[in-house]
């Protein structure tokens, strides 16, 4: 049931990535369903399932997650929970960082561990295909072209839909040409930290969906009294609403995925879909963060 006062990610609109995945832009990340570091379960299993639970209520068909976060233990949440899935959601995950303790994560890109990262993704989501598979990490040991060679394979072999890209450059981006299609980048991008406004840029110009992480983060411009404070209060809003509402803003290729532990946390995110920036105030906010 839904009504007026009831927050919905399609308010953000919608992005159709590759071509044939649609879905609302505001997603979920489903990083901080496991524990401190990113390592091991979450301390509250049950509203770690809550979250899931109410992100699909909302209207969100769009979950970021990876092998790493846990390890597996994201992915088996999603799984544990969710089942059977929505006809509409699109599940991205991700593999080629390896994980020897909390915080710690190391990139390894030969082909044969991909193709096991594939594999027991598949596995543990309980799908066949897996809408879109993310390289986490170039590792720079590895030529590129192997790493992405065996994703291409697992896609040819029909167990990847569409392929995407996390922390590159436009030239590593325009490097993958001639190796697989790329139909997204995921990198670190928010208010405060736009160090990746070329890629967006680049994304925008190809249509590629750019997926930005730690989206909720303002650093100092979301101080008490601050601007983005004070644009909150204007909107009866928090300045994380705020913050994705920039976000989504932005550009219309912008797909973020506001991570969280909490319901509360949650239905503050996706009620920022329908947070709509005056032309002044969104001109107002990106001067002050460039
Ligand atoms: N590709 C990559 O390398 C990479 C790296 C990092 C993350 N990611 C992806 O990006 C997603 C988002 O990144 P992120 O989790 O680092 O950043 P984020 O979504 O910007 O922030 C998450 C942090 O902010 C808190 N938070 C969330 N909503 C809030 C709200 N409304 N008010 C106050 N605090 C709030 C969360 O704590 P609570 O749990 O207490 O809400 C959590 O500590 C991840 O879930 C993951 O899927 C990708």
């Amino acid at each position: 049931m839904t009504d007026n006062k009831t927050p919905n990610a399609a308010a953000s609109g919608t992005f159709t990535i590759g071509g044939d995945l649609t879905v609302n832009r505001l997603g979920f990340g489903a990083m901080r369903i496991t524990g401190p570091g990113i390592w091991g379960d979450p301390k509250n299993p049950d509203e770690a399932r809550r979250v899931l639970r109410r992100a699909i209520e909302l209207g969100v068909n769009f979950i970021d997650t990876a092998d790493s976060y846990g390890p597996e233990v994201s992915e088996n949440l999603i799984a544990e929970t969710l089942r059977p899935y929505p006809s509409d959601l699109v599940i991205a995950t991700k593999g080629g960082l390896t994980r020897q303790g909390p915080d710690i994560w190391k990139p390894v890109g030969r082909p044969e561990y991909l193709q096991q990262c594939v594999e027991m993704s598949l596995r543990r989501l309980k799908v066949d295909k897996i809408d879109l598979y993310q390289l986490h990490r170039i590792d720079p040991r590895v030529p590129v072209e192997e790493t992405l060679g065996v994703l291409k394979e697992m896609q040819q072999a029909g167990k990847i839909r569409h392929i995407g890209l996390s922390e590159v450059s436009v030239a590593e981006i325009e490097h993958t040409k001639g190796i697989v299609d790329v139909v997204s980048v995921q990198n670190l991008y928010n208010l405060a930290n736009r160090k990746s406004e070329d890629v967006l840029n680049y994304c925008e110009k190809n249509n590629l969906g750019f997926i930005p992480w730690f989206p909720v983060a303002a650093g100092d411009l979301a101080r008490p009294g601050g601007p983005l404070d004070q644009a909150a209060q204007r909107h009866d809003a928090t300045v994380a609403q705020l913050a994705l509402a920039w976000l989504l803003r932005r550009s219309p290729v912008m797909l973020p995925i506001p991570g969280t532990s909490s319901v509360a946390h949650l239905e503050e995110n996706v009620a920022a879909a329908g947070v709509q920036l005056a032309d002044d105030e969104f001109a107002a906010l990106t001067q002050l963060a460039s």
